[in-house]
């Protein structure tokens, strides 16, 4: 089998798999039965690029490089989650195009290639992920590499319409056509990418997903990615004391727990699950003191300006729906703005009666799919969920919401807090054989079987002179 290489803006701590996601390990294992390599950034700045830190572990080599403080604020706060993030999930509102953030993506992607290159073998199979790398394989062919390379992105793909309002879609979409498996998440999302192809670039995608590109064909479909549900539910069922302790305290009183894990991002829809969640207790006055909800939304992105902004609304949020209705010994939304270990998330989920998921737009959620793996088999949660996650389209036993409508979510929380176990039971074990069938596992077979009978052209990897274009057209490699 050959070699696999990933590459990825982070790059996982291969050497603790305790704090990584379920992904990461499933990626790691791909690695260490193939051989290969993990590269991207290491996450810090630096003005010294010279050396990036190479570690080996057994057959797997990660490589992690520094970007220097102009790099960061220009690729990853500027074009990656200033442009890309927002523009992905929708929001035009917040989309801050400026031509330096696009050259400073570019430069980044073009730099991290060529790092890259002298450590690639002329048959390794590279695997991209990610909105930060979408011109990656096109820096790497211009570079000579004739290796067969995948993308895959983990956001949604936006609608053509969408897409064309930012400059340089064109290109972006180009680049994609570099690659020789183009993954996403959802049937919508890859019919928005085909329908950009035809519509944009004129270019005929067949019925099985393959775009003619020069006499080579590039693959487009649907990979919807998936968790180790089995490693999940075991550490789930792994005491945990201070929930357990906490989850009697829960049922003395009588008490039920919603639970709500996300990153303090505006794709999430933290403020509109908190107006749900007071509209549920404005309708409901029976389940004042009888349910809470906790909220566990860790920082992420703080340099990036709408971050802050929605930290702020929610911390608003919070202290306006406590003061309302909070009493001596009852706090109706506990708020935790910190990260929490996997294994103490994987407790709480088991230990809430329902899991709230109700993003305005997510690639897939995985964190509906560990609620549903955690959960205790006999006595089940239930998962109400947003329609604009890429999990409903697989999730479909979850009460499948519309995050905007807060009394559709008041409702069907309600009737999730009051459903009788048999249709919790029921819905659970459908939803439970749907992540193992699609699971971490399953998601990365799949795309490397796709990726690894592609045509291998002449899998080569040699400088060619650079021309003039910073990508060329795919036709005319
Ligand atoms: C999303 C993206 C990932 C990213 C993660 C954390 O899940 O799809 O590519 O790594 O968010 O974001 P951060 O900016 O902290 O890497």
């Amino acid at each position: 089998m050959n070699r696999l290489v990933i590459v990825s803006n982070r790059v996982a701590d291969l050497r603790s798999n305790s704090q990584s996601g379920g992904l990461a390990v499933g990626l790691a294992d791909a690695l260490r039965a193939r051989g290969g390599i993990w590269f991207g950034w290491d996450g810090t700045t630096s003005d010294d690029l010279a050396a990036p830190t190479v570690d080996d572990i057994g057959p797997v080599r990660t490589i992690a490089a520094p970007l220097t403080e102009t790099d960061y604020n220009e690729y990853y706060v500027g074009f990656a989650n200033s442009v890309l993030w927002p523009l992905f999930h929708y929001r035009l509102d917040l989309v801050d195009y400026r031509t330096e953030f696009h050259d400073g993506y570019m430069r980044v992607n073009e730099r991290l290639a060529e790092t890259l290159l002298s450590e690639l073998r002329a048959d390794d199979v590279i695997w991209v992920h990610d909105y930060h790398l979408i011109p990656f394989a096109a820096c790497l062919r211009a570079l000579g590499c004739r290796q067969r390379i995948g993308f895959f992105l983990h956001i949604p793909f936006p609608p053509p319409d969408l897409l064309t309002a930012t400059p340089n879609h064109v290109a972006l979409v180009e680049a994609l056509l570099e690659y020789d498996v183009v993954g996403l998440q959802t049937s919508s999302d890859a019919a928005n990418l085909k329908r950009y192809l035809a519509e944009q670039l004129g270019r005929e995608v067949g019925e099985d997903g393959r775009v003619d590109v020069g006499g080579r064909s590039v693959l487009v479909g649907r990979f919807p990615i998936g968790i180790d549900a089995a490693a999940f539910a075991e550490m789930a069922r792994l005491p945990s004391s201070d929930v357990e302790l906490d989850t009697l305290r829960q049922r003395i009183l009588g008490r039920k727990q919603i639970i709500g894990v996300d990153r303090l991002d505006y794709s999430k829809g933290l403020p509109e699950r908190l107006s749900a969640f007071e509209r549920l207790l404005s309708r409901h006055p029976e389940l004042e003191r009888a349910v809470s909800l906790l909220q566990i939304a860790p920082p992420t992105r703080e340099d990036v300006s709408a971050y802050p902004t929605i930290r702020k609304e929610l911390e608003g949020m919070t202290g306006s729906i406590n003061g309302r209705f909070a009493d001596i010994n009852w706090t109706p939304v506990r708020y935790i703005h910190r990260a929490v270990p996997r294994e103490r998330l994987a407790s709480l989920f088991r230990a809430s009666q329902v899991g709230l998921v109700t993003p305005l737009r997510d690639g897939m959620n995985l964190v509906a799919k560990e609620y549903v793996a955690a959960q205790d088999p006999d006595d089940p949660g239930v998962l109400v969920l947003s329609q604009f996650a890429g999990a409903a389209e697989e999730l479909e036993e979850a009460l499948i919401v519309n995050p905007y409508d807060a009394d559709d979510v008041a409702d069907r929380l309600y009737e999730a807090l009051t459903m009788p176990l048999d249709e919790r039971s029921d819905r659970h074990a459908a939803l439970h054989r749907r992540i193992l069938h699609q699971d971490a596992r399953a998601w990365l077979e799949g795309f490397l079987a796709r990726l690894d009978e592609a045509d291998a052209a002449e899998a080569v990897c040699r400088p060619i002179p650079r021309t003039e274009r910073l990508l060329p057209r795919a036709a005319e490699r």
